[in-house]
């Protein structure tokens, strides 16, 4: 087994795009291949980092592939965002050798398994980026050996894995399910949450053949408990989209069902938790002031974005994102309104933003409303501020830094929007007289605050 520790650096040190790739020889004779390593993770994310270290305290040997050395250094000094249990289990595989740091893509190929984390975010028009997997698909497949898995568990269209691996695979003669195995298996884990451990959450794989997800199978088996099959690549690309628009949907309703009570001068809260006791046909969703993450804003679009192709219409998805990406302005518009009501605009008005990250207890700004509701503000003249200790700084849309307030009386706020709740914040400063929008809806936290 190897005991290799530490980072092991690429020769061209930092770089930000992908490496060109080495072609590693294949294996022709029928041997089986000596690896180093059990399974290659690629992309030491959210997602890919808790998947690394769930393998190695599995007892696989693990080699973490990154490309960003700024990420690589966060990792080994113990300051990337992760639960607690996650940064002790990260610390013992680091010092046992069970988990070997690399941006040396080389060394994929020593291997046997790689399983691909990378971002797949849209872009300002809310066009898949599909930039970053292709290049780490390109690397994935100019490394491959005969006899490796290669699973990709980002995020992406139906035919993705066909086309990013599958097929380049089969032009340098590595055909799937009789030289090399490839597969398909979106990751679900909640990052942050402690409430579910990866290992219990049960795992969707497809693969490109028979043996292939039997492949694939036993890769996820070596840490997770259950393995569901569906029997093909796109399947299983197209359950991860199922499984993200149906939140998407469900927050759209929420939000509007929120809308609806608040004009009738009803709780939401009341009505969601009353529907709750139906023991089936109901899941309880939240409303709140948009949703951020690299999931619920942008999974869908990467369905809606392959439909316009093939001219296949999904009008019901179309206004939930619609209505999903409008919300962060309907905060602002709420603000201005009940600002209005005082005798006062948003203009020269000091609102304050009460916890700014996605959701709570992650220190995970990607798309959270809470960086469009602060820009709009400003834009509309007001003078805004964030109270939130995952972030010293920020920089808005327009470039401009904003500083994380710190002592919430010394901004003097005239109006304050609640928007993430994370554990243990001291919220004893805001007191009865002042004017708050919440935006989590826990009105029982706060409960002189006007509905959102
Ligand atoms: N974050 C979540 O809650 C979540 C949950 C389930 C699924 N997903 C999906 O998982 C995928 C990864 O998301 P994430 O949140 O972990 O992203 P992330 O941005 O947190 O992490 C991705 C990492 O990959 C690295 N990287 C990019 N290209 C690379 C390359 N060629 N080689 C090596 N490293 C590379 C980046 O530097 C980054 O550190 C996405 O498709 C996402 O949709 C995310």
């Amino acid at each position: 087994m190897s005991s290799i520790t530490g980072i092991r650096h690429d020769s061209s040190e930092e770089f930000d795009e992908a490496p060109s790739a080495t072609v590693v020889p294949i294996d022709r004779a029928g041997r089986e291949p000596a690896f180093d390593f059990d399974v290659a993770i690629v992309g030491l994310g959210y997602v890919g980092l808790p998947t690394a270290i769930s393998y190695a305290i599995a007892g696989v040997r693990v080699l973490g592939l990154e490309i960003s050395t700024r990420r690589l250094e966060t990792i080994i000094d113990g300051q990337a965002d992760l639960l607690d249990r996650d940064q002790a289990r990260l610390a013992e595989a680091l010092s046992g050798g069970g988990l070997t740091l690399t941006n040396d893509h080389a060394e994929l190929a020593t291997a046997r398994a790689v399983v691909v984390c990378v971002p797949t975010p849209v872009d300002d028009f809310l066009i898949p980026d599909l930039s970053i997997l292709r290049a780490a698909c390109a690397m994935v497949v100019d490394s491959a050996r005969a006899g490796q898995t290669l699973m990709l568990t980002s995020t992406t269209y139906v035919g993705c894995t066909d086309d990013l691996l599958v097929k380049p695979l089969a032009e340098r003669r590595l055909e799937a399910g009789r030289d090399i195995f490839v597969a398909f298996s979106a990751e679900r884990i909640d990052p942050g949450s402690a409430s579910f451990e990866q290992r219990d959450v049960p795992r969707v794989v497809g693969g490109a053949t028979p043996e292939c997800e039997e492949e694939a199978d036993r890769l996820l088996h070596l840490y997770a408990a259950n393995v569901h099959h569906v029997g093909s690549l796109a399947a299983a690309e197209m359950t991860k989209l199922l499984e993200n628009t149906f939140r998407a949907v469900n927050i759209a309703l929420a939000n509007e069902f929120a809308d609806i009570c608040s004009s009738l001068d009803l709780d939401i809260n009341v009505v969601i938790d009353a529907a709750a006791t139906k023991p089936y046909g109901f899941m309880a969703f939240r409303p709140g002031p948009g949703v951020g993450g690299h999931c619920i804003p942008c999974d869908p679009h990467y369905l809606l974005w392959q439909l316009r192709k093939s001219r296949v219409d999904a009008p019901l998805i179309e206004v939930a994102m619609s209505a999903i990406a409008h919300r962060p302005k309907h905060v602002v518009e709420r603000v201005r309104d009940v600002l209005s009501d005082r005798g006062t605009g948003l203009a020269g008005a000091r609102v304050l933003v009460v916890g700014i990250a996605y959701k709570p207890n992650v220190a995970d700004l990607r798309e959270s409303p809470a960086l469009e509701i602060l820009a709009e503000l400003r834009e509309h003249g007001a003078s805004v501020g964030y109270l939130d200790d995952h972030f010293d700084l920020i920089a808005l849309s327009d470039g401009h830094i904003l500083q994380n307030v710190v002592q919430p009386s010394s901004f003097d706020p005239d109006l304050i929007i609640m928007h993430t709740s994370h554990a243990g914040v001291d919220l004893e400063w805001i007191t009865t007289d002042q004017l708050v929008i919440d935006a989590t809806y826990d009105h029982v936290a706060y409960p002189q605050a006007v509905n959102l």
